[in-house]
């Protein structure tokens, strides 16, 4: 078991934030890493069909196999990690409840922003975690997917290192019309005192020398990739599955293309991506089968008895 890689998924590329301090923090794990990215943006889609994606990728995942599955994107993680948990034989670690573990630690005057996509700040999932570690702890949350569109665009124009390239220091992209939405979106936060800024989307890290130049200094800025690599170097531990470097390897999978995944991929992880495959969207709408079926339904049912 313990040979077995890490299974790392998201939206897209943005989880490669993720997936890149795993492997900082775990050098000698093997990682199969999965972007959907003929189905990104996630932020946008009701709740039900962002679990059903998680479902079908986490199966994909699990008949790899992996020993681990890693839900790199706060959407998917607000949809379906409770879902996910209770259907996959492996643990299955999300990255909203290290990200709320990583403020509640960093701030003094507990008062929290979160920042996300649509389906993470509407879930309110960031506000539970954190309150479940601190009830008096206050959290305002804004949806900025706006940014999610940023990086999307930055890693497509021009060569280098995206985080040079998406910085302060940058004159191509990160123009006044960027500052302008940064501070429409997070004024109403600095407005509201806080001093410790979640970066609620697996895409954010990106940008954080841009989001920092407009919350000021005085705001710490919290990307759940840290934590999250603890939380799963915890959980192996734990169960005793934590690799030698024998026979290590990375694999990358998209349901895009190969070849741009393997361009803009090794933007995010600062160097190559060469084993790059692709999954169709039909292998993977066919790992839906009746068990699943079934436990999404039940899960969407107990859900809305909740609303
Ligand atoms: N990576 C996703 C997240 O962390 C954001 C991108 C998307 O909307 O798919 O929420």
């Amino acid at each position: 078991m313990h040979t077995l890689p890490i299974g790392v998924f998201d939206s897209g590329l943005g989880g490669l934030t993720v997936a890149r301090e795993i492997m900082r923090a775990l050098p000698e794990e093997s990682v199969v890493y999965f972007g959907d990215t003929a189905r990104c943006p996630y932020g946008p889609r009701q709740p039900h069909e962002v679990r059903e994606f998680v479902l079908q990728i986490g199966s994909w995942l699990a008949r790899q196999p992996v020993k681990l599955i890693v839900i790199a994107c706060n959407t998917a993680t607000a949809a379906g990690l409770a879902l996910a948990q209770q259907v996959f034989d492996v643990p299955v670690v999300g990255v909203v409840e290290p990200g709320a573990r990583a403020a509640v630690k960093a701030t003094i005057n507990r008062k929290v922003g979160v920042i996300g996509t649509v389906g993470t700040v509407d879930s309110g999932v960031y506000s539970a975690a954190v309150r479940l570690l601190d009830a008096g702890a206050t959290v305002f949350s804004v949806a900025t997917p706006r940014f999610v569109d940023v990086v999307e665009q930055g890693l497509r124009m021009g060569p280098g290192t995206l985080e040079d390239w998406l910085s302060e220091s940058s004159d191509v992209f990160i123009r006044p019309s960027f500052y302008e939405m940064a501070r429409d979106y997070l004024d109403p936060l600095k407005r509201n005192g806080i001093d410790t800024l979640v970066l609620g989307c697996t895409h954010f890290p990106l940008l954080s020398a841009a989001i920092q130049q407009v919350v000021g200094a005085n705001v710490r800025l919290i990307s759940s990739a840290e934590e999250t690599a603890r939380e799963v170097a915890a959980t192996l531990e734990a169960r005793d599955q934590l690799a030698s470097d024998e026979g290590r390897f990375e694999r990358y999978v998209t349901t895009g293309d190969v070849d741009e995944f393997a361009r803009l991929g090794g933007r995010v992880l600062r160097r190559r991506t060469t084993d790059v495959a692709q999954v169709s969207l039909s292998e993977l709408e066919a790992l839906l089968d009746g068990r699943l079926r079934e436990a999404l339904r039940a899960f969407d049912a107990g859900e809305s008895a909740c609303d």
